[in-house]
């Protein structure tokens, strides 16, 4: 690594920097992206914006036509939509692996099992590296880039670090990867390591790579790719105008995402809000957040002080993606929640295991944290906060094959290991591999009982 320098500000001509705690505007970012008056996080804002070249329909045309170009700025789901993210004024700094894009998938069995009508879901696992993550990555390591740094960093549950690396090596940058030391996912840890990360696995949890991370970037001129920084956010918030140009721009009553870290509700929303004041949507939709039970502290920190102070906890759940404890956006997420109308909900281990099957079981699968939405969903029906004939859109956030450990003890029965209760509970969805004599006949035997049990 070249000699530490001093921190270069992060400069921007059309965007600027507020805080979300104090108001406090700023043209410069520091290292850490935190306001130097009080220490909160920022967010991007754009006073400059042109608004008469920004006419809603004419955008929504000059989007769409974008599709058919064959320029990778065009091809990707995230810059399709750069009139809404910041200003990139050297596209040969562009990072972009064609992100976004990302299906939504109709979810029948899940809609019975929740009980609404009709049920969606926008696979944002479906990205280069598997994870919604990639659709902020352009943006902010794109960001990197253009301010001329080297190194970029993060600590992480798996995902980021995924996405780090490959939008880094992708790039030419160098990258540190900061992990919790056997608790993320070996799929999440393989691609780091493959696209090439410095990769540390740190004895201790999330939050302690990201306190360790925090004073890393302080000292070293190193970028920090969290979704504390305000560029991964605004790449984020692509998901939700792709998901309206899908839906033809009407908005559905409800979105629910899982929450950990809390970056991407903060972002979805804000996409909303964004797209409401520009007249590209007529209302929003209610952002609800679902957290395992286990690392609930954004449920906490709203049922019991109603969003005023963050209630952290010592995080535990199978979900490895958002065991987190000490969310570092919860602000941002409370403002959304208070200003769509939405709520948080917590669901269990059992809860979460069978949701992922059922989402399995429609042919789509994703991993354990994107299973907390549909968990949720049916919490919120029985609670009647979601109502059956209401449209309802889940945000898938990983893959399935990011932790197929998971899935495979799932069905083998042995995701509760010595927990006789909790494998009864989630065997109407196991689904095990069966063993046979190479014959024939032991295939049809099973095929015939196959078709008895078959809900078809
Ligand atoms: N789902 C998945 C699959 C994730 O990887 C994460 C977060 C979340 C949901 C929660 O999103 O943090 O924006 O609230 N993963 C981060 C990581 C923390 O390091 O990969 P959030």
């Amino acid at each position: 690594m070249t000699e530490p320098a001093a921190a270069k500000p992060i400069t921007n001509q059309k965007e600027q920097f507020r805080c979300i705690g104090c108001g406090a505007v700023h043209a410069n970012a520091e290292q850490n992206f935190r306001c130097p008056k009080c220490g909160d996080l920022l967010e991007l804002i754009y006073p400059k914006r042109e608004v008469p070249a920004l006419n809603p329909s004419d955008l929504k045309d000059r989007w769409l036509k974008r599709r058919l170009s064959p320029r990778p700025l065009d091809q990707s789901g995230v810059w399709r939509f750069r009139e809404l993210l910041p200003d990139s004024s050297d596209a040969s700094n562009v990072i972009t692996m064609r992100e976004g894009n990302t299906p939504i998938y109709q979810l029948s069995r899940c809609a019975r099992a929740a009980g609404v009508e009709r049920l969606l879901a926008k696979h944002q696992g479906m990205n280069p590296t598997g994870s919604f993550k990639d659709t902020g990555m352009t943006v902010a390591a794109s960001f990197a880039r253009q301010q001329g740094y080297r190194w970029v960093a993060c600590a992480s549950t798996g995902n980021t670090s995924a996405s780090m690396a490959a939008y880094a090596a992708h790039g030419d940058l160098l990258s540190l990867v900061l992990v919790p030391q056997g608790k993320i996912s070996w799929g999440k840890l393989s691609q780091a390591l493959d696209y090439g990360a410095v990769t540390c696995e740190l004895k201790t949890d999330f939050d302690g790579c990201m306190r360790v991370l925090s004073e890393v970037v302080q000292r070293m001129p190193i970028y920090l790719l969290n979704s504390v920084n305000p560029y991964r956010i605004e790449g984020q918030k692509t998901a939700a105008i792709e998901l309206m140009e899908q839906l033809e721009w009407q908005v559905p009553d409800h979105v629910i995402v899982p929450g950990g870290n809390l970056g991407n509700s903060s972002a979805l929303g804000k996409a909303f809000l964004e797209m409401k004041d520009m007249g590209l949507i007529a209302s929003l939709p209610t952002i609800s957040v679902i957290q395992a039970d286990g690392a609930n502290a954004l449920v906490r920190t709203m049922r019991e002080t109603a969003g005023q102070k963050l209630i952290s906890v010592q995080p535990e759940t199978m979900a490895t993606a958002i065991r987190i404890g000490n969310p570092a956006s919860w602000k941002k997420a409370v403002r959304i929640l208070q200003q769509t109308g939405g709520t948080v909900e917590q669901v269990s281990e059992v809860e979460i295991a069978i949701a992922k099957a059922e989402i399995g079981s429609d042919g789509i699968g994703c991993e354990p944290a994107s299973a907390v939405t549909l968990a949720g969903l049916k919490k919120l029906v029985k609670q009647g906060f979601v109502k059956s004939n209401e449209s309802v859109v889940l945000i898938l956030t990983g893959h399935l094959l990011k932790d197929p450990e998971f899935t495979l003890n799932y069905h083998r029965g042995e995701l509760f290991g010595s927990k006789g209760g909790e494998t009864a509970k989630i065997a109407h969805q196991r689904r095990s591999p069966i063993i046979l004599d190479a014959t024939a006949e032991a295939v049809f035997r099973t095929l015939e009982s196959a078709e008895k049990s078959s809900d078809h």
